[in-house]
């Protein structure tokens, strides 16, 4: 019998979980759990006879491909899958998937709740500042990006993006004002977003020389991943600016130094949080669930990251 495991560090709600045991099950497979455990030696372990695999932000590394002698799919039940190792996926001729959109309302939901708590100062008593009217940069225009658009719009922010993969023309009928170039998207907007992937590419590029290029009353909007922030660049302009604030839905490894010296300027989430919903629970859950039944009975890749 077909054996898929969810793997949840950060369990999903139940609502999700009953819903993937019963597509699962209506495939006639076997649906095992392994949520909150307390070491990676759990998951290798647990991972030694299933055939399918779903993760949240849990590390799929060499170990647990390898120890997964019979795996044929691992779904990240979410955007991000730099948890995965994906070399070690296609040499042991596993395809990896996520669920690109399902969770995107939630993370958006988070980014506009963390920035409300740095222009009301923390909710400290004292008079903060309102979004409406204030610019919004969006960094990567993805399926997160345009839920933080239109949740923007609401707010009456005018609203800006940077993506050198979407088209000026989808931006635009979106009420989103496309800039060219990143270094322009940190001059003109008093917000930045974050919704770009870690990367090779992306790690560490949100730097010193792009926040200080930010207007006056700065805040980054980190919902995306740590690893994009150059946390020396971070401290330096904390140090520098006054003004600067951090929200972050994660905490980065410079968290005390921050804490210890610039309090009410920073808002940190202890675990990740922005897909931490039912609703983002059930979407991304199901999805993965449908994609596991979709692959084993017909082929279907749509979705593959290792290609
Ligand atoms: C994602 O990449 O989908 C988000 O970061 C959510 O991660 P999570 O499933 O660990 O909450």
């Amino acid at each position: 019998m077909t054996k898929v495991l969810i793997a949840t560090d950060k369990p999903f709600a139940k609502v999700a979980v009953d819903g993937i045991r019963k597509i699962t099950e209506a495939a006639g497979f076997e649906l095992v759990l392994l949520e909150k455990y307390t070491a990676q030696s759990d998951f290798v372990n647990a991972v030694a006879d299933v055939d399918a695999v779903i993760i949240r932000s849990d590390i799929a590394d060499k170990e647990v491909i390898a120890a997964a002698k019979n795996l044929k799919i691992i779904v990240r039940a979410g955007a991000g899958y730099d948890n995965i190792d994906l070399s070690a996926c296609t040499a042991h001729n596993v395809v990896a998937m996520n669920t690109p959109g399902q969770n995107s309302n939630a993370v958006a939901e988070l980014a506009f709740g963390m920035m409300l708590m740095a222009a009301r100062n923390n909710f400290d008593g004292s008079s903060g500042t309102e979004l409406r009217g204030k610019k919004l940069g969006i960094h990567a225009y993805g399926n997160v990006g345009k839920y933080v658009a239109l949740i923007a719009k609401g707010f009456g922010m005018d609203i800006y993006a940077y993506d050198p993969f979407v088209a000026k023309a989808d931006m635009e009928k979106d009420g989103v004002k496309c800039l060219t170039s990143v270094e322009e998207l940190y001059t003109v907007c008093q917000y930045v977003s974050l919704h770009i992937p870690a990367n090779d590419k992306t790690k560490k590029s949100v730097n010193f020389e792009l926040l200080s290029k930010m207007p006056k009353n700065a805040c980054l909007v980190n919902t995306a991943r740590k690893e994009v922030i150059d946390e020396e660049g971070l401290l330096k302009t904390f140090a520098e600016r006054a003004d600067f604030k951090y929200v972050s839905d994660i905490e980065p490894a410079c968290k005390a130094e921050i804490a210890g010296n610039y309090a009410n300027r920073f808002f940190f989430t202890p675990k990740k949080m922005g897909a931490q919903t039912s609703e983002a629970n059930v979407n991304a859950g199901l999805a993965a669930a449908q994609q596991i039944v979709d692959f084993i009975k017909k082929g279907d890749k749509t979705y593959q990251v290792n290609k």
